[in-house]
């Protein structure tokens, strides 16, 4: 026998229970972003390499580490997207949504990739539900923003939360604030982790990011961005708060809040939820306004977020959502009238019932009881000469002829 093959690591199969959660959850997320405003989009599982190295950041662990990069027959670079701004982004310039009214507000559900150490809540192929406004700089966005993310993570049962919110200021005052770090890391190297010391020159900010007790304790005296950022970055900042603060939105002010993309401008926040372990990040995001020109477009302000559904569901203890209602059951007692049985399916169907259809050859009491399993809500049974329509409730049961028993199935659907 030929060895059997699994789903490669870090994947997973969705189906049963878990298939249900997420048609709930998507059902979720449509009805609070386009409730808002925000219109879906759906972009390309893979891209031109470059896109990420561009918008996502060489220095990054995404770009050096977690990117599934494949060659194609044609020669081209190409890489499975491992996030959805920069693709967002693409997308954006190269159908001149510039054009339409400011800010374009756009919403998604799709998978990405990151080659990471799998593990609970962290897997190699998830699901992020996102959301990006494009055209605007003003705070009142990033408030928005956050506080749509704040409720569909409250509508998705992740109640127990934690906001982290920071600024990381604008490109200037962060050269010269990266300089003071730099600087800062230099002077203790030795007491660093050897991949932090390695890559203090490429990316000193990373440094806030490690658990190694001797790196953390260098880090607790470390120069705080928050510290350095302009007047305009400030006013900013004490204005998204103040919306937040009006909306009754409980946050911590984190300067060490460092997000893993280097395309981040000013307002960066993440939510955490306790009930996850290690990889308690359930949603993140900021503002990027100088991502649209670094991909060759014109100085465009933006913000958004992404959340990860898989960790939404893990954080939410993933309630096992309403069985669904199976109104008919469709059986039969011989093939001969298989035909009527399908036939009275599909009136069921187009009446808006939902009608399942005996599809594995049972016994006609191996079909009441698969009936019974469903929860089905009626049966009709297919005999010779007729049709036997049960109500299961309180097993009530009527001969009807195949056209009186269409006409009463049809009813059944109507209000
Ligand atoms: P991110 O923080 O890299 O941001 O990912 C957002 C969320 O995706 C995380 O909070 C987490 O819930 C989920 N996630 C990330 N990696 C994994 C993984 N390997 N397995 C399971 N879940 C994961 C972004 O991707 C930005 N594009 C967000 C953004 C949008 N910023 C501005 N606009």
């Amino acid at each position: 026998m030929s060895e059997r093959l699994q789903a490669p690591r870090g994947t997973q199969d969705v189906l049963g229970e878990q298939a249900r959660a997420r048609a709930a959850l998507e059902g979720h997320a449509r009805g609070v972003l386009e409730a808002a405003g925000y219109e879906r989009i759906e972009t390309p599982a893979f891209e031109a390499t470059e896109l990420f190295a561009r918008g996502v950041g060489a220095s990054t662990d995404v770009v050096q580490k977690e990117m599934y990069t494949f060659t194609d027959g044609g020669g081209r670079s190409l890489t499975l997207r491992p996030e959805g701004t920069a693709p967002i982004c693409r997308a954006f310039l190269e159908h001149g949504m510039a054009r339409r009214p400011a800010p374009v507000k756009l919403w998604y559900l799709s998978s990405f990739f990151r080659y990471e150490r799998a593990q609970a809540g962290r897997y190699r192929q998830f699901w992020q539900i996102g959301a990006e406004v494009i055209g605007s700089a003003d705070p009142s966005v990033d408030a928005e923003t956050i506080l749509l993310l704040a409720e569909l993570l409250d509508v998705l049962g992740v109640g127990e939360r934690r906001l982290r919110l920071s600024s990381l200021g604008s490109p200037p005052a962060r050269i010269e604030y990266r300089e003071r770090l730099t600087a800062h890391l230099l002077t203790r190297r030795d007491e660093l982790a050897p991949e932090v010391a390695a890559r203090i020159e490429l990316n000193p900010l990373r440094a806030f990011d490690s658990d190694h007790a001797g790196t953390r304790a260098v880090m607790a005296d470390a120069p705080i961005l928050l510290d350095c950022i302009d007047d305009d970055d400030r006013s900013h900042f004490d204005a998204v708060r103040a919306l937040l603060d009006d909306a009754g939105l409980a946050y911590d002010i984190d300067p060490t809040l460092v997000r893993g993309l280097d395309y981040y401008t000013r307002t960066v926040f993440e939510f955490e939820s306790a009930a996850l372990g290690a990889q308690r990040g359930v949603g993140g995001g900021g503002r990027y306004d100088g991502l649209m020109a670094q991909l060759g477009g014109p100085d465009t302000p933006a913000c958004g977020w992404a959340a990860g559904v898989e960790r939404i569901l893990l954080a939410a203890g993933d309630p096992p959502p309403e069985p669904p209602v199976v109104d008919l059951y469709v059986g039969y007692a011989e093939p001969a009238r298989r035909a009527v049985a399908f036939a009275l399916a599909r009136t069921a169907r187009r009446a808006g019932l939902h009608a399942e259809l005996e599809l594995a050859g049972r016994s006609l009491k191996g079909q009441l009881k698969h009936a019974d399993r469903l929860g089905a809500r009626h049966v009709a049974l297919v005999q010779a000469d007729g049709v036997a329509l049960k109500t299961m409730a309180d097993g009530e049961q009527r001969e009807l002829g195949d056209e009186a028993a269409a006409t009463e199935i049809a009813r059944l659907g109507s209000p």
